[in-house]
């Protein structure tokens, strides 16, 4: 059928398009590459877009993590920041912008997000301990399970299938979090809640399930930290989707969620629109005396842990202007953008789009490689080729081995995601990714070997793994 043409000029009053709800002030040049340089890069890196060096890079979706634009507000933010050791105005200006978003009166500031948990667990995880939680972020992880502890993850079954459309699939399985509580309470010293949920594909969590939550971690008493790098985005996902929360501003969506926790670690990178930076906040005075034991050796004194009085200043404006519906909209409509452009061409993806990223179903598109070789990064790596654009594996590499067995776990999804930078590029990038990706789709029978390992670190092993093309 010949495509219909619709003459718009006959249709009255149209609705205007969307736009972004900003303009551009500043633009920092990026380059393309050939095909033939790229090749030579990636054997120099050894087939890890880790080891690239960003110039090598035409569009950069490692991640979403410190890699956003800041807005002139921020930027004039910064030439006021208070460098004082103690007591610094800009502490203040951060701390109360938090407090009056959270409701949360104790503060304390660290140089990003994993230094925050390392902070915080420090003072309440220890051997034995079992942290339950929906997908733990590996920092997270990795935090618990060097202090010889547990962590279990909770989330709902439906997150393991990509193609299944669920509006919350970040969400707690309230029966597995009991299950865990009945036979362990004594062993939990906290739960935790990641919102979005990260690994699951930038998956929202409803409030209705982190009420749940509460209720539950009420009756065996526990409290409940949030893990809330992209909190703003998860209270987007509750306006737009949650019944009953169309009406309400995302900040009082934000004042609600954090209501039902008793803290938060915090990586400011994500949704603090800041390009480093994070915190600890919390209701309770012990665990506020807790974390200062840890933050002053590891990080730094009480009102700077780690962070400079002018990026201090740049998160209060950050997060103030993140928990706005309209910067919030842009940035989520950029994401689906990319994804309605990837249905046209039918690659799979964890659906619906997360808030933050597109993680591509490596298992579904490369069906001819072996998951020994790597699906999810040959994928990568097949993207960089085409046009070099960087995602990033979220699969079996990263995954790790197992620490008993030393075998490969191959038992999770094997992703790429594709993480979208806040307010960096625009939907003329988009159109370039989903088409490279497309030209690879096109391609895929002809894919039939992946990577292998040449070098691998014990743990954490994908930032610094040398890969090799497995036919080699
Ligand atoms: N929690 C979540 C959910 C995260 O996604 C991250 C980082 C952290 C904690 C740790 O924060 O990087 O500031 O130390 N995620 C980045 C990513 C690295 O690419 O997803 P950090």
């Amino acid at each position: 059928m010949p495509p219909v043409i619709i003459n718009l000029k006959t249709i009255p009053n149209m609705e205007l398009p969307f736009a972004e709800s900003w303009r551009i002030k500043m633009i920092e040049p990026i380059r393309k590459s050939t095909r033939e340089e790229r090749e030579q890069w990636l054997r120099e890196a050894d087939y890890n877009v880790f080891q690239l060096k960003a110039e090598q890079v035409y569009i950069d979706l490692l991640t979403d993590s410190g890699t956003g634009a800041m807005s002139d507000r921020q930027w004039s933010a910064m030439m006021v920041g208070d460098e004082s050791y103690a007591g610094a105005k800009s502490f203040f200006h951060m701390k109360d912008m938090i407090s009056s978003l959270t409701g949360f009166g104790y503060v304390v500031p660290t140089h990003q997000g994993r230094a925050a948990e390392n902070v915080l667990f420090s003072a309440l995880v220890k051997e034995g301990d079992i942290v339950p939680g929906n997908s733990h972020f590996d920092t997270t992880k990795g935090h618990i399970e060097s202090r010889h502890a547990f962590a279990v993850d909770c989330t709902i079954d439906e997150a393991r299938d990509t193609a299944l459309e669920h509006p919350f699939k970040g969400s707690v399985d309230i029966a597995k979090l009991e299950a865990v509580l009945e036979k362990d309470a004594a062993r939990v010293p906290f739960i935790i809640v990641t919102v979005t949920n990260n690994t699951a594909g930038g998956q929202p969590v409803s409030m209705e399930n982190l009420r749940q939550v509460r209720r539950l971690a009420d009756r065996y008493g526990k409290r409940v930290v949030f893990d809330s790098a992209r909190f703003a985005e998860n209270a987007y996902f509750i306006k737009t989707r949650e019944e009953g929360y169309a009406g309400h501003t995302i900040k009082e969506i934000v004042r609600e969620m954090f209501s039902l926790a008793d803290a938060m670690t915090m990586s400011a990178k994500k949704d603090g629109l800041v390009n480093m930076g994070g915190f600890i906040a919390t209701r309770h005075q012990d665990w506020f005396e807790g974390a200062k034991r840890f933050v002053i050796p590891f990080e730094g004194y009480l009102t700077y842990g780690g962070m400079n009085g002018r990026d201090m200043e740049a998160l209060a404006v950050g997060l103030d202007e993140n928990t706005e519906f309209d910067n919030l909209e842009t940035r989520i409509h950029q994401v689906q953008y990319l994804a309605a452009r990837l249905d046209e061409f039918g690659i799979p993806y964890q659906r619906p789009a997360g808030g933050h990223a597109i993680f591509i179903d490596a298992s579904k598109v490369l069906t001819k490689v072996p998951k020994e070789e790597f699906p999810a990064q040959t994928l990568t790596v097949e993207l960089y080729r085409e046009a070099g654009i960087r995602g990033c594996e979220i699969g079996y590499i990263l995954a790790d081995r197992d620490p008993v067995t030393r075998e490969n776990r191959f038992g999770g999804l094997d992703l790429m995601r594709l993480a979208i930078p806040r307010r960096t590029y625009t939907d003329n990038h988009m159109d370039v990714i989903a088409v490279a990706l497309k030209n690879v789709y096109d391609r895929r029978e002809s894919i039939t070997r992946g990577v292998k390992i040449i070098w691998e670190a014990p743990l954490m092993r994908h930032f610094t793994v040398k890969l090799a093309p497995a036919c080699d």
